[in-house]
């Protein structure tokens, strides 16, 4: 066992704002110049998944690959995290088996405790509070879209979600011009919007008016308004954001350079029409492209810190 501090990344503000920085640049040094970087070279990474995915589980899959490690897919099935042993169980057992966790799950304490007992770095590859690594690639995204990620006029709109809270924690590191559009049924969690106020690095606006979140807007960020494990809130979420849909109407409203993100998987037609996604101002695709670069950046320092 590692005597060794290790890191983990379980939100955004786990990086310090120089730290974000070079993992973004390390991320499209290493799209633009593949560069065998075997940092995983003899490790296995644990990737737990108690919530369906494409884009997480492959690029992360693919990205152990390409980082000379192996990659072990775990489900709730198998370990029955918390329930059939604790947290801290598991996490002392996993560490002597594993070189780094990745995990995707419901309840974000549970990721909190699992990286605190584990002695190897833990991922958070999405809970019903954070999405990190979604949010580092798309900052990676926007910088390559725009050159520059600093004081993006960046319009988020729909559910207050995990996406929503991690815009949230990205703003409280880099500044950025955020505005959430959301109704006042599904607000973004209170103690990360008071957080990222009180960091006082970026400006930030939640309205109910979509108008004015997308005035000028460099980019026009969605997802949809029912994540996993509430899927039984669709109707109410439906009623609530439906005036927050991004169509081309509401397009005319920003910079007419805007590009226009989603996290996917879309319920297309609900949250953003077809005429947006596969119009000319989406970059959905490059986002998807770009989880694979950003989990191996994120892998790379991770590894350079902690082995
Ligand atoms: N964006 C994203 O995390 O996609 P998956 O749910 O398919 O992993
Ligand atoms: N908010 C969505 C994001 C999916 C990538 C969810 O949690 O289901």
């Amino acid at each position: 066992m590692s005597t060794q501090t290790k890191r983990d990344f379980v939100a955004i503000t786990d990086f310090s704002e120089s730290e974000i920085r070079e993992t973004i640049k390390l991320a499209i040094d290493m799209k633009r110049k593949p560069q065998r970087l075997d940092v995983l070279a003899g490790k296995t990474v644990g990737c737990i998944f108690h919530k369906a995915s494409l884009r997480t589980r492959i690029s992360f899959e693919v990205g152990i690959y390409e980082l000379g490690g192996y990659s072990l897919y775990i489900t709730e099935k198998e370990i029955e995290l918390g329930k059939r042993e604790s947290i801290y169980d598991a996490a002392k057992v996993l560490s002597r088996y594993l070189g780094m966790i990745e995990i995707r799950t419901f309840s974000h304490s549970d990721v909190e405790q699992l990286a605190k007992h584990a002695d190897i770095p833990v991922i958070n590859g999405l809970t019903d509070l954070l999405h990190p690594c979604q949010i580092m690639s798309d900052m990676q995204t926007i910088t390559e879209h725009k050159g520059k990620i600093d004081n993006m006029k960046i319009a988020y709109l729909g559910d207050g979600n995990n996406m929503a809270n991690s815009w949230l924690k990205a703003a409280s590191r880099l500044p950025l011009d955020l505005r959430i559009g959301t109704s006042k049924n599904t607000p973004p969690n209170a103690k990360i919007l008071d957080e990222a106020q009180k960091a006082a690095k970026s400006k930030i606006l939640v309205t109910e008016n979509s108008l004015e979140a997308v005035a000028g807007a460099d980019v026009i960020y969605t997802d949809v308004w029912a994540s996993m494990g509430e899927k039984h809130l669709q109707a109410e979420k439906e009623k609530h954001l439906k005036a927050f849909q991004i169509n081309s109407g509401l397009l005319e409203s920003a910079n007419p350079e805007v590009i226009v993100m989603h996290c996917l998987p879309a319920n297309r037609g609900q949250e953003i029409t077809d005429e947006v996604i596969d119009g000319p101002h989406s970059v959905v695709f490059d986002q998807a492209e770009n989880r694979l670069h950003m989990q191996k950046a994120i892998m790379v320092k991770l590894a350079r810190d902690s082995f």
